[in-house]
């Protein structure tokens, strides 16, 4: 057997992918991406493909960065990994500094993990944690909005709010309170108020994604909804913990989206591309306040239970510092504002075609809507695979897209050039007008 047939095979027999039905997956030949150059991903027989959804919203410089390629390989002749748990390393202390320097004024404490959904059962615990120490156990339940998602382990869950991912779990979770959401309405703010004014006493924190409710299928909420929003638990006395792990990096057009309101969270939640695309990191940054609440005597038992083997990874770290000295070095949130408006005149140009129901953007955020008769609102049907077919045929046009539902998300790499990003998005344009005229 060749290598490459021995890759596909060994992945087929032994691999489990993740939100995958593997029935449907057993049945095609793997797509198997070996190797990689700025925006484009390569799979094994050297076919170019452009990362249309920034590898599942991590990567944002592009593949094969040179600056975070030798920061990784400095790192790891150096030192591979040793704990954070009461030792610290260089790499995890100056990307710490960093990351305040960006963040929004008043954050003064990182705590890191791996992944985006540990760094969110971070922020709930810390919350819950706080409230206990200053004596109000009562507030111990959180707000989350419909649609919104936070990861997969079983407290992001519980704050989760789409059906289709979270509802078969709901024996195993703690009840939450939901409500709204924000994507184009007001009863966001009308239900929190009504919800905080009789309930406040019971919440410790309000949990959402500032601005793009990004796997319940790029929803977007209207400017100046997140100032409010602060406003709001301010006033009632909740925490509130805006999860940046899709927004974070430059995804909406500032650093974080909730930089687009000046909003200062209690608790900002990052993950995803903070290591560019790179390495698993994730931090849970707070304020000095939330910090000092936790201090006592080693008796008073009020240290922050919580931690991660691989927390503060001296490799990640590096990797993460190279990815944000490149946000400085080539001015990289500047540069993004011209790509975002050549982004928003492509979009534009989907309106014209017959099955396409919505556009939605926030950045180099994208959401395109597929309805089987928009004029009627009539959806798709699952069998249909809509959404499925125009991902095929975007493959072969060289464009790597993964959909929610029926809608196709488009979130290329920041760094996509003009050219590039052009024929990203003509190449989505034909492949939804061939996956759903032809099938109509
Ligand atoms: C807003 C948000 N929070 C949390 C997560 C979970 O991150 P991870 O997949 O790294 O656990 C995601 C993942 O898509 C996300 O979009």
């Amino acid at each position: 057997m060749t290598t490459s047939n021995k890759i596909k095979s060994y992945d087929l027999d032994y691999i489990w992918h993740p939100f995958t039905q593997m029935k449907d997956y057993l049945n095609e030949e793997p797509l198997v991406i070996e190797n990689s150059d700025g925006v484009f991903l390569i799979d094994s027989d050297g076919n170019r493909y452009i990362d249309g959804v920034s590898s599942l919203w991590v990567n944002i410089h592009g593949h094969k960065v040179s600056k975070i390629n030798s920061a990784i390989k400095k790192q790891v002749d150096k030192v591979a990994h040793s704990t954070l748990l009461g030792i610290t390393n260089p790499s995890a202390s100056l990307l710490a500094k960093k990351l305040i320097d960006i963040s929004p004024k008043g954050l003064k404490k990182v705590f890191y993990s791996g992944d985006g959904a540990s760094a969110v059962e971070v922020a709930l615990k810390m919350a819950f944690q706080y409230w206990l120490i200053k004596g109000k156990s009562k507030k111990s339940k959180f707000v989350c909005l419909k649609g919104g998602y936070h990861g997969d382990t079983l407290g992001a869950v519980s704050v989760g709010g789409i059906d289709a991912f979270h509802s078969t779990f709901k024996p195993l979770l703690f009840e939450s309170y939901q409500v709204s959401s924000y994507d184009s309405s007001d009863l966001t703010i009308s239900e929190l108020k009504t919800l905080f004014s009789e309930k406040a006493d019971t919440v410790a924190a309000l949990i959402i994604e500032p601005y793009v409710q990004a796997a319940g299928g790029i929803k977007v909420a209207k400017d100046g909804y997140l100032k409010e929003i602060s406003k709001l638990c301010k006033k009632y006395d909740v925490l509130l913990i805006l999860d940046e792990v899709a927004t974070g990096f430059g995804r909406t057009g500032e650093m974080f989206a909730c930089d687009h309101d000046n909003v200062t969270p209690d608790i900002l939640v990052l993950g995803k591309g903070l290591t560019g695309g790179y390495l698993p990191l994730s931090a849970t940054i707070t304020t000095n306040q939330i910090f000092e609440t936790f201090l006592g005597d080693h008796e008073e038992m009020k240290a922050f239970f919580h931690g991660h083997s691989y927390s503060g990874n001296p490799i990640a770290c590096s990797a993460a510092i190279a990815n944000l000295e490149i946000f400085e070095d080539e001015k990289t949130i500047i540069k993004a504002k011209t790509t975002i408006k050549i982004f928003e005149d492509e979009l534009k140009e989907f309106s014209g075609l017959k099955h396409v129901s919505g556009i939605r953007n926030k950045g180099l955020m994208a959401g395109i809507d597929l309805k089987k008769d928009p004029k009627n609102d009539v959806s798709y049907e699952l069998k249909d695979r809509i959404s499925k077919k125009v991902c095929d045929i975007a493959r072969r046009e060289g464009v790597l897209i993964r959909p929610l539902g029926d809608t196709i998300v488009i979130m290329p790499p920041i760094s996509i050039k003009q050219k590039e990003l052009k024929k990203l998005t003509k190449s989505i344009y034909k492949s939804i007008k061939e996956a759903t005229e032809n099938e109509s």
